[in-house]
């Protein structure tokens, strides 16, 4: 039986996609509606592969879903489809909460109608995967414990207000309405494919690019960071043994400064793309730091492993090796999303930061 994956031309979504298919034959029904943040070409490879139906559309048009679960009759819904940059939400929050709230309430509204019409076999095997992050629960000092799956919610950028939103509607449809939910909060995920309007593609292009590297405030700040495709595979087990309603929270066991991050970028690309010119920490610029900005975000993994036996595969050094490498390789890809828009990102969102 096919899945529904939702935002399957993202990010994590089309490494989701792709990971999928080459551990499974269930077909894979991928609904995107092609933001700036999709992009068809990640799933490139699939595309004479019949087990893998794109669909362009919008997961607020209900009548769309409606007939992509009649048609189809996927066993369960993966639901990465948001708008995710914290950024961007500051910039323009409207279409946060349509994508976050909005289209999250429709699908599972529609989730909720194909579920009460399946047969009793039909009704216990069926998921709906909500996929959400850490940023719900807030920001840590560095004396507080990390997050785990019952810190109190404490949003504080319209993105992470919009995420927790969904995370309570999912509960809630779970509650009242019985649907077999399950939920993950994540860390920061790096990798293939990612957008480089983010932390580690953005230094990545930028400093090939011999444009200055945009530190936020002191730099201080720290994040938990996991490689993509460990993030996929927790997905995979909670899918495959999940218990019903639970929440798991999923993350990298691997806090970081910013300033550290950027650090082990220049000086992998100062060994696998050295410049005449110098390093590339001589591109290191200090800027205005992120109205709002959370400072410390770390998780507690410890509930995902206990059920599940899941822990992350990559290591920090492996995993940006392969990221740094994967970009070096792939700066046509770089180049072809890096449009207009984006520019015009940029100057939006760095123009005013001296
Ligand atoms: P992304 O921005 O790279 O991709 C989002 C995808 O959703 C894009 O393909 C876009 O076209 C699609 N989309 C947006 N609005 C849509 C709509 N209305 N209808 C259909 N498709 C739409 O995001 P990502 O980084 O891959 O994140 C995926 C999910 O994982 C999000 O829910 C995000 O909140 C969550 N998450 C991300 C991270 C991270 O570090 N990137 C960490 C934890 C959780
Ligand atoms: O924690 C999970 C979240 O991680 C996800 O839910 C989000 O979808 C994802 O975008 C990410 O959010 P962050 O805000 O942490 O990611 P970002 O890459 O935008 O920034 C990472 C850190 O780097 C953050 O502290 C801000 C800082 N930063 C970012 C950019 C783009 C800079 O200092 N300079 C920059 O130019």
């Amino acid at each position: 039986m096919p899945i529904l994956v939702t935002g399957g031309a993202g990010f994590i979504g089309s490494n989701f996609v792709l990971d999928w298919l080459t551990q499974s034959d269930e077909p894979v029904i991928n609904l995107d509606r092609l933001t700036y943040a999709g992009n068809q070409e990640n799933l490139a490879s699939l595309a004479n592969d019949p087990r893998h139906i794109f669909v362009q559309g919008d997961i607020c048009d209900r009548a769309l879903v409606d007939a992509i679960l009649q048609q189809n009759q996927p066993r369960a819904i993966i639901h990465f489809a948001a708008e995710s940059h914290v950024d961007r939400s500051i910039h323009g929050p409207s279409a946060f909460m349509r994508t976050n709230i909005d289209g999250t309430f429709t699908l599972l509204e529609a989730a909720r109608d194909h579920w009460r019409n399946l047969n009793e076999a039909g009704k216990r095997w069926f998921r709906f995967h909500h996929v959400s992050t850490d940023e719900v629960y807030g920001s840590l000092t560095s004396d507080q414990a990390p997050f785990t799956e019952t810190s109190l919610y404490q949003p504080n950028s319209p993105y992470s207000a919009s995420k927790a939103a969904s995370d309570h509607l999912v509960r809630a449809w779970h509650h009242t309405y019985g649907l077999p939910v399950t939920t993950s909060n994540c860390s920061n995920n790096y990798g293939p494919f990612q957008f480089p309007e983010k932390l580690i593609p953005l230094m990545i292009t930028h400093a090939l690019a011999g444009k200055p590297l945009p530190i936020y405030g002191d730099g201080q700040q720290i994040r938990d960071w996991l490689y993509v495709t460990d993030h996929c595979a927790a997905i995979r087990r909670i899918l495959e043994d999940g218990r019903v309603g639970a929440v798991y929270n999923v993350g990298g066991w691997n806090e970081l400064t910013n300033i550290d991050i950027v650090a082990q970028v220049v000086a992998l690309l100062d060994e696998l793309r050295p410049n005449p010119a110098g390093s590339y920490a001589r591109l290191i610029t200090h800027v205005t730091d992120r109205p709002g900005h959370d400072r410390r975000y770390a998780i507690d993994a410890r509930k995902i492993e206990q059920e599940l036996g899941w822990r992350p595969m990559e290591t920090f050094a492996t995993g940006l090796r392969k990221t740094v490498l994967w970009y070096l390789d792939h700066q046509d890809w770089v180049g072809r999303i890096t449009s207009g828009e984006y520019r015009q990102w940029i100057d939006q969102n760095y123009g005013a930061r001296p």
